[in-house]
């Protein structure tokens, strides 16, 4: 039997039935335009608030190892947080995640130019990117939980990439305590497409300080290493012998501070990795990460080639999200699952062109437990 999909307009603060989808206002964008907040609850009262403003995932309620619900995601309380957000928290990421160097790509012999939002290169879609969209949104009948359908339009020209390319997110949260995306794409013109969810986790709590003492595995046998201004150098470098070596469960800050070129030029880790996908799977697990204190694993599950983990080095305490708490440097993560930076300028990357007719369809799924 479906589980049953709940509409309320209730006022927020309202509990939410376990198995039901509720929505209630989050504010206005600068336009006027009115979006909300959809809160997920599967049948064990685990929650997932999901607004339409860049499809941002809002929070996310798991257990602890004693059945404590927490928040493990960093985010605003309102819509005006994520208008003025410039870090990306826990939004829908298109059109091209992570960096294009020299803010230009070449498809079909023709020249691209897009806008410079980051040095000299363009990160996570430019200046404004899906995140910064109010997107379509619709509560969907799902089998294994809740789900919520997003869709948006970029249009041909938007940002400075070619075709119309009409895009379908679908969160599910499932009822094992998974939180499931599915990133769906169709274009009407060659284009380059790649999509992913900058959630910042901290399995403590987002008040609960720096991220370091996160336990972290990576099924990565090679990373991409970078220039100075974050752009893949092309080379796949094994991870065996620096401090990118998560194929054995490690401390995130145990290497953190290394003497090591990579590290410096990421000020901690913001590194694509090469994910060691198993042939035959639909999905493989790209990384585990248990959090001491309160018992909580996440495990990443994807169909995607690489995953970015981010230490949230340029968190600096500016940014104060929900109750007010202010975001310090490393006091979240990110395992933004993708294809490699700069793959349209790699022709040795796993190439991320969209044509008419074809169908990009990746999902990518944050599993949550306990261990002792
Ligand atoms: C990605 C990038 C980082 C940073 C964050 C957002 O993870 O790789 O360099 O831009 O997004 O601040």
């Amino acid at each position: 039997m479906g589980a049953t999909l709940m509409t309320t307009m209730a006022a927020s603060g309202v509990t939410a039935k376990p198995g039901s989808t509720k929505k209630t206002p989050f504010g206005k964008t600068p336009d006027g335009e009115a979006v909300d907040l959809y809160t997920l609850t599967n049948k064990s009262g685990v929650e997932a608030a999901i607004t339409n403003y860049g499809g941002s995932v809002v929070s996310l309620k798991v257990p602890d190892r004693d059945g404590k619900l927490g928040d493990v995601v960093l985010g605003f309380d309102s819509v005006d947080g994520y208008v003025n957000n410039t870090s990306y928290l826990g939004a829908l990421i298109g059109r091209y995640g992570n960096r294009i160097g020299h803010a230009e790509f070449k498809l079909d012999g023709k020249t691209y130019t897009l806008a410079k939002n980051n040095g000299e290169n363009t990160l996570h879609g430019g200046t404004k990117g899906f995140n910064k969209a109010v997107w379509t949104a619709k509560e969907i009948p799902a089998k294994d939980g809740q789900a919520l359908e997003l869709t948006y339009l970029s249009k041909d020209g938007e940002e400075g990439f070619p075709g119309n390319l009409h895009v379908r997110v679908i969160y599910t949260l499932t009822d094992e305590n998974a939180l499931k995306i599915d990133y769906f794409a169709t274009t009407d013109k060659d284009t380059v497409v790649n999509l992913t969810n900058h959630s910042y986790f901290n399995l403590a709590g987002p008040a609960s300080g720096d991220i370091l003492g996160h336990i972290m595995m990576i099924e990565a046998d090679k990373f991409t290493p970078v220039d100075s201004g974050l752009i893949p150098t092309g080379e796949l470098r094994d991870v065996a012998g620096t401090p990118f070596d998560f194929r054995k469960p490690t401390e995130v800050g145990a290497r953190i501070n290394s003497d090591d070129e990579q590290i410096k030029l990421g000020g901690g880790y913001d590194h694509n990795f090469v994910l060691r996908r198993k042939p035959g799977e639909a999905v493989s697990l790209a990384a585990r990460v248990t959090e001491p204190k309160t018992g909580r694993v996440m495990e990443v599950w994807t169909t995607q080639p690489g995953v970015q983990f981010y230490t949230g080095n340029f968190l600096d305490g500016s940014l104060h999200g929900k109750s007010g708490i202010s975001y310090t440097k490393r006091s979240a993560f990110c395992l933004e699952t993708q294809h490699f930076p700069d793959s349209p300028n790699k022709p040795k990357f796993p190439s991320t062109e969209l044509k008419p007719g074809e169908r990009y369809h990746t999902t990518t799924i944050y599993k949550f437990s306990t261990e002792k």
